[in-house]
């Protein structure tokens, strides 16, 4: 069998799949682990973006009870591969507090202390706390939640998924899945298998049919969200994950060292294209992070994708006969991939798996009602319709300085012009190939990103993140000499 991505989820099914007896291929279009699982900040907890509170009242309690039940379950399996294979990785079991907002004013304590009367209620081990370390505001504490280094964990399941007549595959982009009989396509082979795993984050059309898979597509958000990172001198608070009630929501790390200790700080989300200025994004987290721990020197910056569901739980399942996708997984990466993993062997071997119903792709019942849906899927005609309208500036191709970029308008193409450290400029088309819309430029990440669907990509054009599965168009040759008319904002 084929499983499609080497992040967290693809290399789960693959030794879960493996160790069920079958052999099993994985491809990657990158490195393993290079997509998403490298920027998790690998907070490790069964509480769900959306509140346990809100997860009953949608689902019933039973239900609510099941979805954090995965992710302690999801929990003890990554425990228990890492203690049996001793994988260096840094796993430890830590409290995780759910805090109220650090922006908030709101006093949040009643709707905290209910939220761990309900989890308890259910069997869960969670006492509100009506002062979390470090913050210093009200929130609940849900012991045995855990964290560990993502990419060494990464490293221990390929070495225990390669082998034995199993195989990885990196740099290998997959380009079609044929269905009768049943291949992938991958840098020029035919793989013929008898099942498809898709774990690529955000679903590769597959063998679903383009409506199928826009089906799919509209009930999935993508997010980028913003880390800092640095030290603090040792011993200044706990070894601790928190996240807070915001929406978005920040959250924090701290990982107790020796000679000082290492915090991770998140948060800013927004829908991937649709910030205009995303150095400041990283600015306003800094600020936050000062506010509440103003020692800590910041080292490093980056930013992930967080593939959202509108009832904050995931998506997984078979989407058509031998074919299962897991998406969805909010701001829970790691938990709900490694859940996906074991449900994808469960498929597989055609065994019952409880989260099944739950997590169906093709559930119905969602938080918010049909109201959230349509107004998650506006962005589409919005920004098809608004791009291909927006009058026109003048600019010229030589006024993109180093690590800026622009769309401008080329021999009545909208070209994506962007300039490299190096001075070269790189001209890609701007339509995103996935459903067309224009992508804009991502300053602080100098990617272009589409706010349509939040597909990103390089400058040269190579697709990052779907779900566009092809990259930006190279530039037809110019038949004139170059004339650059008037560009549109990028
Ligand atoms: Fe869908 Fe660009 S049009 S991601």
């Amino acid at each position: 069998m084929v499983v499609i991505g080497g992040g967290v989820t693809g290399l789960s099914a693959a030794l879960f799949l493996k160790q069920a007896g079958k052999r099993v291929c994985l491809l990657e279009r990158d490195r393993l682990g290079h997509g998403d699982t490298i920027h998790t900040t690998a907070h490790l907890t069964c509480d769900t973006d959306a509140r346990l509170t809100q997860l009953v009242k949608t689902f019933g309690a039973d239900q609510a009870a099941l979805a954090w039940y995965g992710g302690a379950c999801a929990l003890d399996l990554i425990e228990q591969i890492v203690t049996e294979n001793r994988i260096e990785c840094e796993f430890r079991r830590t409290p995780g507090f759910l805090t109220a907002a650090l922006d908030g004013t709101r006093d949040e304590t009643g709707d905290l202390q209910h939220e761990a009367t309900v989890a308890r209620k259910l069997g869960f081990d969670v006492d509100f706390v009506p002062c979390v370390p470090v913050v210093d505001k009200p929130g609940i504490r849900i012991r045995d939640q855990g964290k560990f280094h993502p990419m060494a964990y990464l490293a221990g399941l390929a070495n225990l998924v390669q082998g034995d007549g199993c195989s990885i595959h990196e740099s290998t982009t997959v380009t079609d899945v044929e269905s009768a009989p049943l291949a992938v396509l991958a840098n020029g082979f035919k793989i013929a298998c008898d099942y498809v795993v898709i774990a690529t984050h955000v679903p590769l059309t597959g063998k679903n049919g383009l409506v199928k898979a826009s089906l799919l597509q509209s009930k999935l958000t993508s997010y980028s969200t913003y880390v800092v990172s640095g030290r603090l001198p040792a011993v200044q608070v706990p070894d601790l994950s928190l996240w807070d009630t915001g929406n978005p929501y920040y959250y924090l790390r701290v990982d107790a060292g020796n000679d000082f200790d290492r915090i991770i700080f998140g948060g800013n989300d927004h829908k991937t294209g649709q910030e205009t200025d995303t150095e400041n994004c990283y600015d306003r987290l800094a600020q936050t992070l000062s506010r509440v721990l103003p020692n800590a020197k910041l080292d490093h910056r980056w930013s992930g994708q967080v593939v959202a569901t509108n009832d904050g739980l995931p998506l997984i399942g078979e989407t058509t006969d031998r074919q299962f996708v897991a998406t969805g997984f909010n701001g829970n990466g790691i938990t709900f991939g490694t859940l996906a993993g074991m449900m994808a062997r469960d498929a597989v071997l055609k065994k019952e798996n409880p989260w099944q119903g739950l997590f169906s792709v093709g559930r119905t019942k969602i938080l918010g009602g049909g109201w959230e849906y349509v107004k998650q899927n506006m962005d589409f005609p919005y920004y098809f319709l608004a791009d291909h309208m927006r009058r026109l500036k003048h600019a010229t191709a030589r006024a993109i300085k180093r690590g800026e970029g622009q769309i401008l308008k080329i021999d009545g193409q909208r070209v994506a012009c962007s300039r490299d450290a190096r001075g070269r400029l790189l001209k890609v088309s701007a339509v995103c190939t996935h459903l067309g819309c224009l992508v804009r430029w991502n300053d602080a990440e100098k990617t272009w990103d589409c706010p349509c669907h939040g597909s990103r990509f390089l400058p040269e054009g190579e697709v990052l993140a779907g779900p566009a599965e092809t990259p930006l168009e190279p530039l037809a040759p110019s038949k004139r000499k170059q004339k650059i008319k008037p560009a549109a904002d990028a």
